[in-house]
């Protein structure tokens, strides 16, 4: 049976959050740790294309794609085809014991997507955490050093060695230590708060790495190209690239996280793209599953089988059905062209946030489908660039309250991000952001 594809429409028939998920939090809060948080007080029914529908039947328009993973969209028809004919066939046997042909094509598909031509291997896991945890395994065996260099700011993930490269304590690190050891975090470019450009930028952490770290000592540096819960911060023209290049100079696995930017996210496949900058190595996970568990690290043929055989793998990674669902979701957004598709949203957006006529919004960037806006206080100091969380996160409850779903981000929240699916429509996008604009005015005149 075809499920019923889900009308897309806004449509708020009770209060935000209704009867049905305000019970469901009561059962939530004696059955789930309190450490699990959630943006929205709804819970979902269903999810198709660019809207979530919640248990009270209140429909949502989605810009925040479960963070950056359904670009292809929700229940994407041609992710679900391609589940539900192969969980009924198989649904795991594990890589490690019997493999399945799917785990290959998903690897080619890669090694093809990604950036350069060289000859490439990829491994399949299941998380972005995972996928950098090994990658920076792999640097290691590859190189004989210790060191991980990575950058203020950034997010790498939720375990011990991903928890020691994340830069932000609160949440996500406080009381979870002793941290694995060998991890340096060296400055980042922040052009809206360092000022500096990309070279300088990048003399200044290079400088930093060789005075703290020693080249010699570096396995591999792993960067975000775009920051994301670190604030959506493009790093200014020029920093990664010269990054690279110090670390070709000095035998340094560049290692390029995205997780969060890649799968067309940001107007083209991969964010290091858009500096055509080839990393080593690429953690990725998010959009490269079409909304199943899927993740990977691609690179370089000679690094990447530097490990011995058994030193990499896991139950679950390359599962078929996972593997299915990103095949069809990399096939999905070839065929549709969805790197183009996100770089016209993201001319869509900065167009229409162009409109909008408030002093604390100090900054709109980021790139295609991956738009941050940082927000100060206004009247303070310009020089000071005070952030302002407290505003972003009362116009993210009044636009769910309203029925659009946004995210934060920023190491004070003051950042709002914008991760629409490639697949909304222009009208949907428009009146997403009509409410948005909206709410920034209300939310602005509130204040004064
Ligand atoms: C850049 C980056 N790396 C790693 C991760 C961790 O991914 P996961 O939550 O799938 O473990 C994230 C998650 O947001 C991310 O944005």
């Amino acid at each position: 049976m075809t499920p019923t594809r889900l009308d897309q429409r806004r449509s708020l028939v009770t209060p935000v959050p209704g009867p049905r998920s305000s019970e469901l939090a009561a059962r939530r809060s004696s059955a789930v740790p309190h450490g699990v948080g959630s943006s929205l007080p709804i819970y979902v029914e269903s999810a198709q294309g660019a809207i979530v529908r919640d248990v009270d039947g209140n429909q949502f328009i989605d810009l925040g794609s479960g963070i950056a993973v359904t670009g292809v969209g929700s229940a994407n028809p041609e992710v679900a085809a391609a589940v539900q004919d192969t969980v009924s066939r198989i649904t795991h046997t594990c890589f490690m014991v019997s493999p399945t042909e799917s785990y290959i094509t998903v690897a080619e598909l890669l090694n093809r997507l990604t950036p350069g031509d060289h000859e490439k291997r990829t491994l399949l896991v299941n998380s972005g955490s995972e996928a950098v945890e090994n990658l920076a395994k792999i640097a290691r065996r590859a190189t004989g050093r210790p060191a991980v260099v990575v950058f203020e700011g950034s997010y790498h993930g939720r375990t011990n060695l991903t928890l020691a490269m994340t830069s932000k304590n609160m949440p996500y690190k406080q009381g979870f230590g002793p941290y694995a050891p060998e991890v340096y975090r060296a400055p980042m470019s922040y052009p809206f708060r360092d000022g500096l450009d990309g070279p300088q930028a990048a003399s200044r952490a290079i400088r930093w790495i060789e005075t703290y770290v020693g080249a010699e000592n570096v396995a591999a540096l792993v960067i975000e190209p775009i920051q994301g819960e670190g604030g959506f911060v493009v790093p200014a023209p020029g920093f990664l690239p010269a990054l690279v290049d110090w670390c070709h100079r000095n035998g340094v696995v560049f290692g390029a996280d995205e997780v969060q930017s890649g799968a067309c996210r940001t107007g083209d496949w991969f964010a290091c793209q858009h500096e055509d900058v080839i990393p080593d190595l690429m953690s990725m996970a998010k959009g490269i599953g079409g909304g199943l568990p899927m993740a990977a690290v691609t690179g370089r043929a000679e690094i990447m089988d530097a490990v011995q055989t058994g030193g990499l793998g896991g139950t679950y990674g390359g599962n078929p059905v996972a593997c299915a669902a990103s095949a069809a979701a990399l096939h999905y957004m070839e065929d549709h062209h969805l790197d183009a598709r996100a770089a016209e949203i993201g001319r869509r957006i900065t167009a229409r946030l162009a409109e909008v006529d408030y002093p604390g919004l100090a900054e709109i960037r980021g790139r295609g489908a991956m738009i941050g806006l940082e927000f100060v206080r206004p009247g303070t100091e310009t020089t000071t660039k005070e952030p302002d969380g407290e505003f972003v996160a009362e116009v993210m409850s009044r636009c769910q309250r309203a029925g659009v779903i946004l995210l934060d981000c920023g190491l004070d929240h003051q950042v709002l991000r914008l991760l629409p699916p490639f697949v909304i429509e222009d009208s949907l996008l428009d009146e997403a952001l009509d409410v948005l604009i909206q709410t920034i005015g209300e939310t602005a005149a509130a204040r004064s």
